[in-house]
């Protein structure tokens, strides 16, 4: 007597900006799905297409007439992600197509091929613009599970995004790196982070290079303090100074830096500049000699760092346990020490952002200089 099992195919896609980490959480997630103790465990035998370039692969995948439907669709096998948590970006590529664009709303066409394909289930990883169409596409009917990406972290909801533990590295690694040259020059050196409106990247990667100022989005900095700060650090004996300033950050009654004019599809404008103008302005008002280096695209690039391979790791099993409980329309999530799952509208419209309250120190600009007894402060400010 032969025993059939039952079959789902599981889609997943990678949207949005690339980083690392995105590799190892699909690789994870076929290893789950296609691990074959499980299936005889859960009784459901799985399979596991990878869509290219995100939310575009299907939407374009054309199933009929075109010749190209091999560009957008990808079956995997363990065979083939075996080594993919050891690299950087991600192999399934990635857009940042926005089916739900007010100007053109193509979402039923995605609709339509997930039910041509027969997925059971999608598997998006993605930041807010790639969650928020996951969530939308829940709400319109198809079964869909998140995974957190991106170096901004500023996703609610979860302690970790995948790839900013590598980006802090990058961070870490570049000011090491510039601190020679500007030590030797007596230079001060203005680095400036992405993080869109999120102060993380340049918050912790300060923190964690040893910035003498950091400057974030989530408080507007005075220039004639920056300047302060600096001359009192050549005062007291220092040769050379690191700033470090997200691209969000803004002067007081200031507006923030756009790098070109126009939005992509989910609204957004190219954040960039600040760097080069506080350079400026900090010569101007110190007369110290002053570099600036934007880290970009940097930030993104280069292999996984330990966590992010094991974050990758667990959340792809995270993800495909919830596939196997049918529980869709929610996103997993690290939150105090565990791994869970938060339903995605929870996810949705509400940055996740620095509370300046407990996390910063506004006279300094740099971070915190008491921890524990922060307890009390960050009770007041939730209320
Ligand atoms: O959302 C992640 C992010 O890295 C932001 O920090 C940055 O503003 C943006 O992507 C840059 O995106 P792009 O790849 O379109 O240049």
């Amino acid at each position: 007597m032969t025993i059939t099992m039952k079959k789902s195919k599981i889609g997943i896609l990678t949207g949005g900006g690339d980083c690392a980490g995105l590799n190892p959480a699909i690789k994870w997630v076929v290893k789950t799905a296609l691990d074959e103790r499980l299936e005889w465990e859960r009784g459901v035998q799985y399979e596991v297409l990878g869509i290219r370039e995100g939310w575009r692969g299907l939407l374009n995948v054309d199933l009929i007439s075109s010749p190209d439907i091999r560009g957008y669709l990808e079956p995997l096998s363990q065979e083939m992600v075996r080594t993919w948590d050891r690299y950087g970006g991600t192999f399934l590529g990635t857009s940042r197509t926005n089916p739900y664009d007010p100007k053109n709303d193509q979402s039923k066409k995605v609709l339509d091929n997930i039910g041509k394909l027969g997925l059971d289930v999608v598997i998006a990883i993605g930041g807010e613009d790639t969650l928020g169409v996951a969530h939308k596409l829940s709400k319109d009917g198809a079964n869909v599970i998140g995974i957190p990406k991106t170096i901004d972290k500023d996703l609610p909801e979860t302690d970790y995004t995948l790839g900013f533990e590598t980006s802090l590295n990058v961070i870490t690694e570049e000011v090491d790196r510039l601190r020679t040259t500007a030590g030797s020059h007596k230079r001060i050196f203005v680095v400036e982070t992405m993080g869109r409106h999120a102060g993380w990247l340049a918050l912790e990667g300060g923190e964690a290079s040893g910035a003498y100022i950091i400057l974030i989005p989530e408080y507007d900095f005075a220039i004639e303090r920056v300047g302060e700060l600096l001359l009192e650090g050549r005062r007291e004996g220092s040769r050379y100074d690191i700033i470090l300033v997200a691209e969000g950050a803004k002067p007081t009654g200031g507006v923030e830096f756009v790098k070109e004019s126009g939005v992509d599809s989910f609204g957004h404008k190219a954040l960039g500049g600040i760097g080069e103008f506080l350079a400026r302005e900090i010569t101007s008002h110190t007369n110290l000699e002053v570099r600036s280096v934007t880290l970009s695209h940097l930030q993104r690039g280069g292999a996984p760092c330990a966590y992010d391979r094991r974050m990758g790791r667990y959340f792809g099993i995270a993800a495909v346990d919830l596939v196997e409980r049918r529980d869709f329309g929610k996103m997993v999530c690290y939150q105090n020490g565990l791994i869970s799952a938060v339903p995605l509208e929870k996810v949705i419209g509400r940055p996740s952002l620095v509370d300046i309250a407990t996390q910063y120190d506004i006279e300094r600009y740099n971070g915190r200089r008491t921890i524990l007894a922060d307890e009390e402060k960050a009770k007041e400010s939730a209320r």
